[in-house]
């Protein structure tokens, strides 16, 4: 384990109070967790800003699956880019309504670009891409 370290934090009440009404609902057990995680939240924000730097995207998108086209680039797509597609899940939504979420490894500017590129496909009615930066 890393060593650890203390620091102190000087707030005002009426912010502190807020703040433990929401790490409170969140389920956190104590501040120090949920400091740690507002952090650990932060440095990957940062992280997630350099095209260069390697991390991983989900892609989620909801289409209508009578668009036979459509759900040919989608795969089509996908096996043209195997080394950035991991996984993808299928998933029924409503009676012509279908969901795939679509998870990617890569170097973020391109993962941001071939989502982008799923997102625009004609007939995705709704598309969004979560990008996840694995450390620290
Ligand atoms: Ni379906």
């Amino acid at each position: 384990m890393q060593k650890v370290e203390r620091i102190g934090v000087s707030l005002d009440k009426m912010l502190l109070s807020s703040f433990d009404k929401i790490i409170a609902r969140q389920g956190y057990q104590s501040r120090s967790e949920a400091v740690r995680d507002l952090i650990r939240q932060q440095l990957s924000r940062e992280k997630l800003t350099n095209p260069k730097v390697n991390a991983y995207a989900v892609v989620s998108i909801v289409y209508n699956h009578h668009s036979t086209k459509l759900m040919q680039k989608l795969t089509s797509l996908q096996h043209s880019h195997l080394l950035q597609t991991i996984s993808s899940i299928h998933i029924h939504l409503a009676k012509d309504e279908c969901m795939e979420v679509i998870v990617l490894r890569g170097r973020i500017g391109e993962l941001n670009h071939l989502g982008e590129k799923l997102i625009s496909l004609k007939g995705v009615k709704q598309g969004e891409i979560n990008l996840v930066y694995p450390k620290p």
